[in-house]
């Protein structure tokens, strides 16, 4: 392996400098406040003047490089931006960041490596320093002691401890102990789609590193100083989840296969007559004429388009799977249009490559060239057309049975770059995901797309919402399920969800209504399980887990207008809607090891059972006052407190000093919502609520309302303001105040005006009907 000798040259370009270390060449390069990317050609090749990735926002690369200041000294030069500091030795050159707390973060030890293709960035490990991100990966939430893997692989029915699985999101997030015992974070992105891998201080404990089997030697440091800073960095980097249509956030069934219509139309009016809430079914590979993409079959959906517009009547949409693999069939019309433009990958000499999947032998388009993603968008709109409302990307990773996937020489056109799939295959997935979003950008302009993926790599999010693919009924998937949600929250990805009560096997009644509960919390809400499994529906547990279901379920939805608030913010910050207890208490560090409970949004505690039998939890409430969300105990963190949950119970905290809104509880999303109500717990803080036609595009002109609340109140005194952004026209009719741990009836104005109050003594909430256009409310 070759490193970066002594300083040879140096020169200052926009943004940043470029150096010369012996034959190799570095660019150090601010792209904007906080956000610096190293670059090394080895070799000492020039650096391109556009440099290409599939993970960045090409906004972000067009943006013009901050101006950035550069001190020369005698063993060091410093690069200064704000609060943010280069600083790379000359002699070897080697590079560490420093933020506000002056301690050096991610200070190389061998810095960049190379032999032949393959590189790697040796940094050291600061003492106590702890990682996380990656995406999807097994095991702890935590990285720190272990190399990981990044490759895409279909690995159904997945052990627990198996590494790669289906995403590559090589990004990860460092929590590093400052001098003044306070926690500095900062984020690092490897650029890179080849197979590659991290060791977080497993192989060699005193170091971090990463590195790949070829591709450009290129990373990304993401300053914070907190959690937040960092993801909203690596947000504006590689894109945030732009609002989803609100359907998506409501309650998806599906399984391998619902079929045929009969069967669909009579799931959904199950969920009807049971008082179940619904808004989605998902259609698996049997809606398909053997299993060729883009067809239907004729006797099982004879008329979809029917079927589609009279689920739609009941707020039902439909979303139907989509594989990349096209069948090799004569006369089938995307094999024969497919061979005509030619949009299938081959091998080096020219000849089409074919695996198996699904409908038998397949040839596989070429996502990463421009005309084969527009081809695929062609059929999407057809789809679109037909009435179908989603798309659900699948065997994406690309999955191929035999071989797992196709041959690393199989020829990839890369944006006209050429290159094989050692190169392509781990945005295989994202490209495919991005060429359904952008065509269901072309032929339905005036909706959001609703596109969930298996595979993936960086910025995903910026098509797509994930699934941690297929899991097991089992305990121990349920805890990964959580950890996998969130740790995808923490590299970009806001939209993700588990298969609810597992993909291989059968839940038990008690797992399937511990799942339930997690996933009235998970940002994407479905049940989904394997072919020839027992029925898997909330009312397939017995009487007392349908009741569970029921509540979980209409308490998600009654959740919608937070949640739905939660993505709003997501696309301002880049926050993920899951967040781990140390997003906002990183200075407290018990909260560092916490993986089996959450944050939803700012406001709201969730410690979800996870074990069989349990009927209590043990929680650990950070600093501040807490309210048991179902009876309005009252605790004050930090503590560790054991609570009650029996199967009914998801425990949930809210944090006080916040203002939860939450709306009427429907059986769909398009049913309207006249109605909100305005928790308030005593504390000072506030909340916000976003509203829009939760389907257009309007919103991007202006066309939504955020109402930001700011809240002091006590037992005995409150003031509430509300300051209105936006021209949307809300729906809202009547809104209720709700002021929970109040110790009696009180006079309030709302605007100057008194309000009628009504107080319920057992449960010490008052409550008063607001004006919808309220400004002030006070005692
Ligand atoms: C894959 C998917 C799974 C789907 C099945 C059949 O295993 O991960 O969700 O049900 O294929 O399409």
């Amino acid at each position: 392996m070759e490193s970066l000798g002594a300083l040879t040259a140096s020169q200052p370009i926009a943004g940043g400098l470029e150096l010369q270390a012996g034959p190799a060449r570095l660019r150090i390069q601010a792209l904007a406040d906080g956000i610096f990317r190293v670059w090394v050609h080895p070799d000492g090749r020039p650096f391109p003047a556009h440099p290409f990735s599939y993970a960045v926002r090409p906004e972000s690369f067009a943006a013009a490089p901050p101006s950035v200041t550069l001190h020369r000294g005698e063993d060091h030069l410093v690069l200064v931006l704000g609060a943010w500091r280069v600083v790379v030795q000359r002699d070897p050159v080697r590079l560490h960041f420093e933020g506000p707390s002056g301690t050096p973060l991610a200070a190389d030890s061998f810095g960049p490596v190379w032999e032949a293709d393959r590189i790697a960035v040796w940094k050291r490990r600061a003492e106590g320093e702890r990682f996380f991100g990656l995406g999807e990966k097994t095991g702890r939430l935590e990285r720190t002691g272990r190399a990981y893997e990044n490759w895409n692989t279909d690995d159904s029915g997945y052990d627990t401890r198996d590494d790669p699985l289906y995403k590559t999101i090589p990004f990860y997030l460092a929590l590093c102990p400052t001098a003044d015992q306070h926690v500095e974070t900062y984020g690092i992105f490897f650029d890179n789609t080849f197979r590659s891998w991290f060791d977080f201080g497993g192989r060699a404990p005193e170091h971090v590193s990463f590195g790949a089997d070829g591709g450009a030697l290129v990373y990304y440091f993401l300053a914070g100083p907190t959690p937040a800073d960092v993801l909203r960095r690596y947000t504006w980097l590689t894109g945030r989840f732009a609002l989803p249509p609100r359907w998506a956030l409501g309650y998806h069934q599906s399984r391998w296969s619902y079929y045929p219509e009969a069967v669909v139309r009579a799931l959904v009016a199950e969920f009807r007559a049971r008082g179940l809430p619904l808004d989605v079914v998902h259609l698996d590979i049997h809606y398909m004429d053997g299993y060729r993409i883009f067809t239907w079959d004729p006797e099982r959906f004879p008329d979809p388009k029917r079927l589609a517009e009279d689920l739609r009547r009941e707020g039902v949409r439909l979303v139907t799977i989509v594989d990349p693999g096209v069948k090799v069939d004569p006369g089938y019309r995307l094999h024969d249009e497919g061979l005509a433009e030619d949009v299938f990958v081959r091998y080096p000499d020219g000849r089409l490559y074919a695996g198996e999947v699904w409908p038998g032998r397949c040839y596989f388009p070429d996502f990463t060239d421009p005309k084969a993603r527009d081809w695929f968008g062609r059929y999407v709109g057809e789809f679109l057309r037909t009435g179908v409302a989603g798309f659900w990307c699948d065997m994406n990773e690309p999955s191929v049975f035999g071989g797992g996937t196709m041959p690393d020489l199989v020829v990839h056109r890369l944006e006209g770059r050429g290159g094989t799939h050692r190169e392509a295959h781990n945005v295989y997935g994202l490209l495919m995901a991005r060429a359904v979003w952008e065509a269901c950008r072309r032929h339905a302009p005036d909706r959001r797309p609703f596109v969930i993926t298996r595979a993936a790599y960086a910025g995903v999010q910026r098509y797509a919402c994930v699934w941690t693919g297929d899991n097991v009924a089992d305990w121990s998937h349920l805890h990964q399920a959580l950890t996998m949600m969130l740790s995808l929250g923490l590299s970009g990805e806001p939209f993700s969800g588990s298969d609810i009560g597992g993909f291989i096997g059968t839940p038990t009644p008690e797992l399937y209504a511990r799942w339930i509960q997690l996933g009235a919390c998970s940002p994407l809400f479905r049940t989904h399980t394997a072919h020839g499994t027992p029925a898997q529906e909330p009312w397939s547990f017995g009487e007392e887990v349908e009741a569970i279901a029921r509540k979980y379920l209409t308490w998600r939805y009654r959740l919608l207008p937070y949640l739905y608030t939660c993505f709003a913010e997501h696309l301002r910050t880049g926050l993920p809607v899951l967040r781990p207890l140390w997003l906002h208490h990183f200075d407290d560090p018990r909260t560092h090891d916490i993986e089996d409970a959450f944050l939803l949004g700012p406001h709201l505690l969730v410690a979800p059972v996870l074990e069989p039998g349990a009927r209590t939890r043990r929680v650990y409430l950070p600093a501040g006052r807490w309210y048991d969300f179902w009876s309005d105990r009252c605790y004050e963190g930090p503590a560790d407190v054991l609570v009650e949950a029996p199967l009914d119970v998801l425990p949930v905290f809210v944090r006080s000093g916040t203002v939860l809104p939450l709306g009427p509880a429907v059986q769909h999303t398009d049913e309207p919502c006249e109605f909100l109500e305005l928790h308030v717990y005593p504390g000072t803080g506030g909340g916000t609520l976003y509203e829009d036609d939760g389907h257009s595009w309007a919103y991007e002109s202006g066309a939504f309302r955020r109402t930001t609340f700011t809240l002091e109140a006590s037992a005995t005194t409150l003031s509430l303001k509300a300051d209105v952004e936006g021209t949307y026209r809300s729906p809202l009719k009547h809104l209720t105040l709700c002021w929970h741990d109040c110790d009696g009836p009180a006079q309030l104005k709302v605007d100057g005006r008194v309000a009628a109050v009504r107080y319920e003594t057992t449960r010490r909430l008052l409550y008063a009907e607001l004006s919808v256009h309220f400004a002030h409310v006070r005692t």
